[in-house]
């Protein structure tokens, strides 16, 4: 992956923290030059003394996905220092699911989750097409989830954005081909954050034989795992797959219960 990754941008959103910080350094570990944009600028900034410690480097610019401007002004800042970009990762997202029944849920609360988890990646994609085009083999990487396809109670807004990334995914596949963009997407499963938040929200893990045991691989998944499938679905190794989710979940969700 050096070897390619060593001219390549890549752009990743929510990459302060969790699954985005895992990506962030598995590109800059394969040679990459990468960009972070973050709401959180105080994440944003230990991710950079946290990557400087393993003599890699990141840049840092704060953005709140959901807003247009904000948008615009992060992509034109990526296009003052690099001339292309060759891939973005929409990562960034709320990733709380549960808000409650339905009748007191307030909407405000629906559009938010829609707003950062959909419209996030739709804007972020819309204003990185310039850049995007001047890359050789440019790639987008929608990080949608599981619960995309399954749900647990109270959970419509997280559900609904994800499902909605799923199908902008296939929908971008086949609109973005003139120059051709290819848009794939990682639904994770239950992924362990907890070490690779920022120090006010960073905890232990403690998984019990039972979380362990509802995954067929033994363990609950890691930033790590995420990572590894995006080098390969951002570079031209994969360069016969567009429109397509990957499930990486140890096997959760194939699992079938019965007692
Ligand atoms: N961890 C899991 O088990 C899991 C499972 C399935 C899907 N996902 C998805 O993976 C992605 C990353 O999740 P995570 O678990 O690493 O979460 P996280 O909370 O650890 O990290 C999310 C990052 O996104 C940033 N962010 C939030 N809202 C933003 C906004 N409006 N603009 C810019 N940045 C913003 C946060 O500041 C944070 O740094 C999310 O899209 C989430 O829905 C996570």
């Amino acid at each position: 992956m050096k070897e390619y990754y060593s001219s390549k941008v890549v752009l990743v959103t929510g990459g302060a923290q969790g699954i985005g910080l895992g990506m962030v350094q598995a590109f800059a570990r394969a040679g990459a030059t990468v960009i972070m944009a973050d709401a959180d600028k105080e994440a944003g900034d230990e991710a950079i003394q946290w990557l400087k410690e393993q003599e890699l480097e990141a840049a840092f610019i704060t953005c709140d996905v959901a807003e247009e401007e904000q948008v615009k002004a992060l992509m034109l800042q990526v296009s003052e220092h690099h001339k292309q970009l060759d891939a973005l990762i929409n990562n960034a997202g709320i990733s709380n699911p549960d808000v409650g029944s339905l009748e007191d849920m307030p909407v405000a609360d629906f559009d938010r989750v829609l707003a950062v988890n959909l419209r996030g990646p739709l804007l972020c994609t819309k204003y990185a097409l310039p850049l995007l085009y001047k890359a050789a083999y440019p790639a987008i990487l929608n990080i949608s989830s599981t619960r995309a396809f399954m749900s647990e109670p109270n959970t419509f807004p997280y559900s609904a954005s994800k499902g909605g990334l799923e199908a902008l995914t296939h929908s971008l596949a086949v609109s973005l081909t003139e120059p051709r963009v290819r848009v794939n997407a990682i639904a994770p499963g239950w992924i362990e954050v907890g070490p690779w938040e920022k120090e006010s929200k960073r905890y232990e893990p403690l998984h019990t034989r039972q979380d362990k045991e509802q995954h067929p691989v033994g363990r609950v998944g890691t930033p790590e795992d995420i990572a590894e499938a995006a080098l390969f679905l951002c570079s031209d190794k994969a360069g016969f797959i567009t429109g397509q989710s990957l499930t990486i979940d140890g096997g959760m969700t194939i699992k079938m219960i019965c007692h």
